[in-house]
């Protein structure tokens, strides 16, 4: 197939798009290169554009004629959703829009969308399945449940069919350290820790320590990143032979607090590094670990890397190889 990976420069992206071309797809790589970056493009050619910029998708879809759209472009910094809403509602939904009507205009009928975990708020239980309630407590999730509300109703009067991932917490990198996480300005948990253990900052902050759990720090279903790809290569098969429109969490069913995480890490590196109990960080829910039955039923998906630890290891060997570069 001819696939347009938007943010195909990203984290998560550039592994979709290295799979993809292991696979033999064409891909065309769309990305603002904000948070990407070029050499992370491993397979197929990068075209530089905005999601906002709807000339360019029209002339783009116009030129090169897909077959499917693999969406990843976003913001997804919950703390700075807070502070910055509209960002997100741009970034997120009004860009996702942008998108979709170029699929409507150049017919092109799969689409698979990144969602998020976020999209459930505070669940009232875990782990959280698909038929959950819908109850986001920051713009992030906010803005991902309103694209999957989008999609539904387009897809309801179109021949626009998709599959939303509801992604738990992504952690880890390509097994050969080709591609990682490569933020400017880091945020996830793992990624701080390893940060902190390399000794490029002083402390690490556990952010809040008096939630409702075993030892009071927030609960999250770490995923490995590669095992999230996986899930996307059976959405794109689904999708391509025919199957309708689906929403699947990804995750594995196992929860990990911060305390524990940071113990892992500590393990796994063998660094004690030194992790301080802070105040609570604004838009954290206390718990969200997956029910993934529906995606392993109905798709066949068999997460094969559901171990923190090597999880963490890779993610160790991206960071150090990072340092080198
Ligand atoms: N945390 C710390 N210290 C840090 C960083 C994080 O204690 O320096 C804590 C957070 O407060 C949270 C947990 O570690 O309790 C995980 O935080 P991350 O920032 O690693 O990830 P989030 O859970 O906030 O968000 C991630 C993705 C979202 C996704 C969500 C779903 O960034 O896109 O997982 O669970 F929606």
């Amino acid at each position: 197939m001819k696939i347009l990976v938007t943010g195909g420069a990203g984290y998560i992206g550039s592994h979709m798009v290295r799979t993809l071309g292991e696979q033999g797809h064409e891909v065309v790589v769309y990305d603002n290169l904000s948070t990407g970056h070029r050499e992370s493009v491993l397979y197929g050619r990068l075209v530089v554009g905005d999601t906002a910029d709807t000339a360019a998708l029209d002339h783009l879809f116009g030129a090169e004629g897909f077959d499917a759209v693999a969406h990843f472009a976003a913001s997804i910094v919950v703390e700075e959703s807070v502070r910055e809403p509209l960002k997100y509602y741009r970034n997120n939904f009004c860009n996702a829009v942008n998108l979709i009507s170029a699929c409507l205009e150049h017919h092109v009928d799969k689409f698979i969308f990144s969602s998020t975990a976020a999209v459930y708020g505070i669940p009232s239980e875990n782990p959280v399945t698909e038929k959950s309630a819908l109850s986001p407590i920051n713009p992030y999730g906010a803005s991902k449940a309103m694209v999957e509300q989008a999609l539904r109703d387009v897809s309801g009067v179109s021949s626009l069919r998709y599959v939303a991932l509801r992604y738990f917490n992504v952690a880890g990198a390509d097994a050969l350290s080709r591609i990682g996480q490569k933020y400017k300005d880091a945020t996830h948990l793992i990624t701080l820790s390893l940060k902190t253990a390399l000794g490029l900052r002083p402390q690490l902050s556990i952010f809040g320590t008096d939630y409702n759990t075993p030892d009071g720090t927030c609960i999250r279903d770490y995923i490995h990143v590669d095992d999230l790809i996986d899930a996307h290569v059976l959405a794109l098969g689904h999708l391509a032979s025919g199957g309708g429109s689906k929403v699947y969490n990804c995750g594995y069913g196992s929860g990990y607090s911060v305390k524990e995480v940071v113990g892992a890490v500590r393990r796994v590196t063998g660094i004690d590094f030194r992790a301080a109990e802070t105040g609570r960080r604004e838009g954290d829910p206390p718990a969200l670990v997956a029910d993934s039955a529906l995606i392993k039923k109905e798709l066949g998906w068999k997460p094969s890397r559901n171990d923190l630890d090597f999880i963490i290891r890779t993610a160790w060997e991206w960071e150090q190889k990072l340092q080198k570069c």
